[in-house]
């Protein structure tokens, strides 16, 4: 498919988005260009020719309608919290951010259902839905931050999918803005529906390449009243992995199960300041386990039965998290993992995702593909998805996505990946810098179908075009 081509002077469309969203939404600035020229991936950086903050579906209408018949390339931003690329804008054009966007609309205590603006911050939604005793579970690591748009766009998952699902399980409909500059609702507020195709879920993880979601309506659950937390640690890594579908096996459902490596562990320690779990020198990895529910007592001999199964694993002493700041602190360093191994230039994040009991296969082969390739690797992530997001940094080379050396290994670990039954992104999405490996996953019938998809919703390809595919 071809490219939107970046016209000539776009300078001369800029009075006419002023027109649109008021002058003081425009941007053209250097510093302004600058701060919408990268997200939270490596470190690329691409800038935009104009940055512009619609408030409105009507206003992204109007946008998208002189950028269409202009063929001017539109790429659309939450956060910038992304870790494929998705909001990177590559061909320069229109930087659409939708952080303007960012009201909840209403809360709806009857249907247990909320409807929102695609700019509000995916834990600014959970809390006011936690004030009427709801529940929205799915809680990227970046959840302080990052947009519910931007969730949408990338069917975001996190420590609470292993339990609760992901995005996609949530979202019941969509008003989108079509790059045509038509303006749809995707489905209905109802929670069954066997209406004709189901757009709404194509609309989840398209990346922002099929239009613009400027509301959202996701349906909620009662808020559980308890949660235990508590901290397993495991003398050698691939037993971690083990233990992870045992626990399934023998009847459990945590609400969390996540895996961090013991080097991940004492570089986020570092990194945010923290003694909160004890470094021991026999310690590989550490599993973090999550129950919650309603029923106190319940909970604790469920947690107790379950540090009863681990026993059969070479262990440790486990840590039970007892009051909520312990628990916070835990949760703080699962989730800065990320920030901190990138800062010391872990900058390849891969996000495989392989069926839960290969976990153990996937983790051995990383080591392996390591030790051949001579790269260094820290692994953590929702290990009860079978979800991995494998961190990789080669001394000596640049570790970018565009080093071919880095490409080399990347194709490779994919290709173990794809041969234990995964795939390549399991929550971050495919973006701008997963989309060289899809012949691996996909058969070129799976990408005609994908590109002819494309086509319907976006013919002239101003929309985020180049991600996904080419
Ligand atoms: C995490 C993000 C990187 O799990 O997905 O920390
Ligand atoms: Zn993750």
């Amino acid at each position: 498919m071809k490219m939107a081509a970046s016209p000539a002077g776009i300078a001369q469309h800029i009075e006419a988005f002023k027109k649109i969203v008021g002058e003081d939404f425009v941007f053209v600035d250097e510093e302004s260009l600058n701060n919408y020229a990268h997200d939270e991936t490596e470190n690329l950086h691409f800038l935009p020719e104009v940055v512009v903050k619609p408030r409105t579906a009507a206003e992204i209408s109007a946008l998208l309608t002189i950028c269409n018949k202009e063929r001017i390339p539109v790429t659309p931003r939450g956060a910038g919290t992304g870790l494929s690329g998705g909001a990177l804008p590559h061909l320069g054009g229109v930087l659409l951010s939708t952080e303007r966007m960012n009201t909840i609309l209403e809360i709806d205590e009857r249907n247990l259902q909320v409807t929102t603006e695609p700019g509000v911050i995916t834990e600014v939604l959970q809390d006011a839905v936690k004030e009427k005793k709801l529940f929205y579970p799915p809680d990227p690591s970046s959840r302080g931050s990052c947009f519910i748009g931007g969730n949408i766009a990338e069917n975001s998952g996190g420590p609470k999918a292993v339990k609760y699902g992901v995005v996609k399980d949530y979202v019941l409909n969509l008003e989108v803005v079509l790059p045509s500059g038509e303006i749809i609702w995707t489905g209905s507020n109802v929670l069954k529906n066997s209406t004709g195709y189901n757009l709404t879920q194509l609309m989840v993880g398209s990346e922002g390449t099929l239009g613009i979601v400027t509301k959202i309506v996701l349906r909620l659950i009662p808020l559980p009243a308890y949660d235990v937390l508590m901290l397993v640690p495991f003398k050698n890594l691939e037993q971690a992995g083990e233990a992870v579908s045992a626990i399934f096996r023998a009847g459990f459902v945590p609400s969390a199960l996540e895996l961090v490596e013991i080097d991940a562990l004492k570089i986020v320690s570092k990194f945010v300041d923290s003694t909160a779990v004890p470094v021991t020198d026999d310690t590989a990895a550490h599993l973090i386990i999550e129950v919650d529910g309603n029923n106190r007592d319940v909970l604790m001999g469920e947690m107790e039965a379950i540090a009863d199964l681990l026993t059969q694993y070479d262990i440790g002493e486990i840590y039970f998290a007892d009051d909520a700041q312990q628990k916070a602190e835990l949760w703080k360093l699962r989730r800065r993992v990320a920030e901190a191994v990138k800062l010391i230039g872990y900058t390849i994040e891969e996000d495989t995702v392989v069926p839960r009991a290969e976990l153990p296969k996937l983790i051995r082969g990383v080591k392996e593909l390591g030790s051949k390739h001579n790269f260094e690797v820290v692994c953590y992530g929702h290990a009860g998805d079978g979800n991995l997001h494998i961190r990789i940094r080669k001394q000596g080379i640049p570790n970018s996505y565009e080093n071919e050396e880095m490409n080399k290994i990347l194709r490779e670990l994919f290709l173990l990946v794809k041969s234990i039954g995964g795939t390549i992104s399991g929550e971050h999405g495919i973006g701008l810098i997963q989309k060289p490996y899809m012949d691996i996953v996909f058969r070129d019938a799976n990408l005609r179908l994908m590109r002819g998809i494309k086509k319907a919703f976006d013919p002239n390809n101003i929309l985020n075009a180049g991600k996904i595919f080419d």
